[in-house]
């Protein structure tokens, strides 16, 4: 690609809750990242035709020059395109709280990514990830998708092995946002550290975090995070800022008692102290609930404020400039910027003595080839163990599904970290799969 091209880019999930917040982000960014074409695509017309009409109507103010369309229509949408943003999430936030509640009813783990609520979500969105992916290749074979769709480990996992060659990235926002923290507990900017880390998506550490000039900023890192967790004295943050997400930066404080090596993803409060966290989860009313009166009711009552005033002038929609490691992909790949990112990548000895078919969260130097791991090594006896077992659900998730196959998906639940015994995987199972019957494959 050339440096003076400008690039069209399609949001899948163009309904979402983190739309309008991504495309100003995109407006914000536009000298970085020239923008021909914006397209929005989802497949549920009512939140789209929103959030799109709301957009098309802030873009004609603020950036005519860019050509706008919303659609439900994949030909439509995957036409000429050069990137695809892609967050979906199948079985919206109807099927989330499903996810959250029915594991909790159990007196197990109820999370959008993690335990059986994680593997409920990742059944469900392995065909239409496979399916989006086959679309993007039939309209516009040298478009990438960069991925930040969830379960993204089971997400990843699914397109390593049914589509191999295809041009996607997948990423998580989670390490940067917390990055964004431990650089105000040490005074600098987020562009300001280099970091190793290794693990799986949602559920990994930091090794190492220094400056530019080299220094080591571990020790002044752990010794707050062991007080205070990822809870900063001033926000940082536009996201994870809800109360729920309070309380996870703070159990980060306890997450580094168990290896005050490496710093800790705060994912793994859910695998580590899964009691504390079923005991301070209220089944009636969980994050699904705090989303859909929070976030989603924002937004789209923002959208309708300017789809009725005609006008998004003093509008609530806000930019959101967590967000902008998107662009920073996207520039990665367009100019070939070679920007080192923590990518979900498959492992290939990148650590060491762990499987090196696992898709595995790790330093990635991002260019027009997409991304190339860094080696972190061998990691210790603890992590490994953790990891080995996490992926090993991961992998049986991604076999269940192809393969149709109840007693893997059995398996893939008995051996997750939150699930005490073989007896309770077979209950949440059996409940979980009357949740999704429109959405899994038939288990045999
Ligand atoms: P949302 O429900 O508000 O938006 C998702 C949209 O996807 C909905 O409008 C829905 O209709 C649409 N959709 C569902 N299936 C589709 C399909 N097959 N084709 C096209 N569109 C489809 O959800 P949200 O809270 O805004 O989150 C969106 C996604 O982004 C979720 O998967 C979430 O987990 C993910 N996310 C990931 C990260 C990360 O770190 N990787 C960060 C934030 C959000
Ligand atoms: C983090 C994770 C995402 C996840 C999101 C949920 O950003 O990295 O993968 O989707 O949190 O946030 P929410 O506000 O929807 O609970
Ligand atoms: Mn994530």
């Amino acid at each position: 690609m050339k440096s003076n091209k400008k690039f069209s880019v399609v949001i899948a999930g163009g309904g979402s809750t983190f739309t309008p917040g991504i495309v100003m982000m995109l407006l914000d960014n536009i000298d970085r990242f020239p923008l021909r074409k914006l397209k929005l695509y989802d497949n549920d017309k009512q939140r789209q035709d929103v959030i799109g009409e709301a957009l098309h109507i802030l873009l004609k103010e603020n950036a005519p020059e860019i050509e706008f369309t919303y659609t439900t229509d994949p030909e439509e949408a995957f036409t000429d395109v050069d990137f695809c943003m892609a967050h979906i999430r199948v079985g919206k936030y109807e099927m989330r709280e499903k996810d959250e509640k029915i594991p909790l009813k159990h007196g197990v783990v109820g999370q959008e990514t993690c335990g059986p609520g994680g593997i409920a979500y990742g059944m469900r969105s392995i065909g239409p990830m496979i399916e989006l992916i086959d679309i993007m290749e039939n309209y516009s074979p040298d478009c990438w998708m960069l991925n930040y769709s969830n379960p993204a480990a089971i997400v990843a996992e699914a397109c390593r092995i049914l589509r191999p060659n295809s041009k996607v990235l997948n990423i998580c926002d989670m390490p940067v946002g917390t990055l964004r923290r431990m650089s105000q507990i040490v005074g600098l900017t987020p562009k300001d550290l280099e970091v190793n880390y290794f693990g799986l998506n949602h559920f990994g550490w930091w090794t190492s975090v220094k400056d530019k000039e080299g220094n080591d900023l571990m020790p002044m890192l752990r010794e707050y995070i062991s007080e205070n967790g990822y809870l900063n004295q001033i926000e940082v943050d536009t996201q994870h800022t809800d109360p729920s997400w309070q309380d996870t930066h703070r159990k980060a404080k306890d997450l580094i008692a168990l290896d005050p090596n490496f710093l800790p993803n705060t994912y793994l409060k859910y695998y580590l102290y899964p009691d504390y966290v079923v005991e301070h989860s209220n089944k009636e009313y969980t994050r699904a609930n705090e989303v859909m009166d929070g976030r989603e009711k924002t937004v789209f009552d923002a959208a309708r404020a300017i789809i009725k005033s005609g006008t998004s002038k003093g509008s609530e929609f806000h930019i959101d400039s967590h967000a902008s490691f998107i662009v920073d992909l996207a520039r990665a790949i367009a100019y070939n910027t070679n920007e080192r990112m923590l990518c979900i990548v498959e492992n290939k000895g990148a650590i060491e003595n762990f499987d090196p078919t696992a898709m595995v969260e790790v330093p990635c130097l991002v260019g027009s080839n997409g991304a190339q791991a860094l080696v972190q090594g061998s990691i210790p006896q603890f992590e490994k163990g953790l990891m080995e077992q996490q992926v090993s659900v991961e992998k049986l998730v991604v076999q269940a599904w192809i393969e149709g196959s109840y007693q893997k998906l059995w398996q893939a639940l008995t051996l997750s970290k939150t699930i005490p015994s073989a007896k309770v995987a077979k209950e949440v199972l059996d409940d979980l799969i009357e949740a999704n019957k429109s959405y899994w494959p038939e288990l045999v």
